[in-house]
């Protein structure tokens, strides 16, 4: 399948939170805003059983609630052990006041 951009969030409402998680035809997708810029990752973290959108960003850093690893919310790259595994990235864009993530397998 060749994939396709999805609404995941408002931008009003993003710049409010920073951090959203949202179901994104069935994957589990979190989006963050660093300096008016968008990113997303999956959801859940490489190390366990935790969502990344109860976690803790702090510039480009998303630290989990679990045990306090981070990742790079531009790359997915984990920076802060325990987590080492990378997060799946999204790309993003901004249409009007929605931000849409590409979806694919
Ligand atoms: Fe995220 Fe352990 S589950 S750091």
């Amino acid at each position: 399948e060749p994939g396709k951009w999805v609404r995941a969030t408002s931008l009003a409402e993003l710049l409010d939170r920073q951090v959203i998680g949202v179901d994104v035809l069935g994957v589990p997708v979190v989006v963050y805003s660093v300096d008016g810029e968008v990113f997303a990752t999956y959801d859940i973290c490489s190390h366990g059983k935790a969502r990344l959108s109860d976690g803790y960003l702090e510039g480009r850093e998303i630290e989990c609630p679990l045990h306090q690893g981070t990742f790079d919310v531009c790359t997915g790259q984990a920076v802060k052990a325990p987590c080492i595994e990378p997060v799946r990235p999204f790309q993003t864009k901004i249409e009007h006041d929605d931000v849409l993530v590409f979806i694919d397998d």
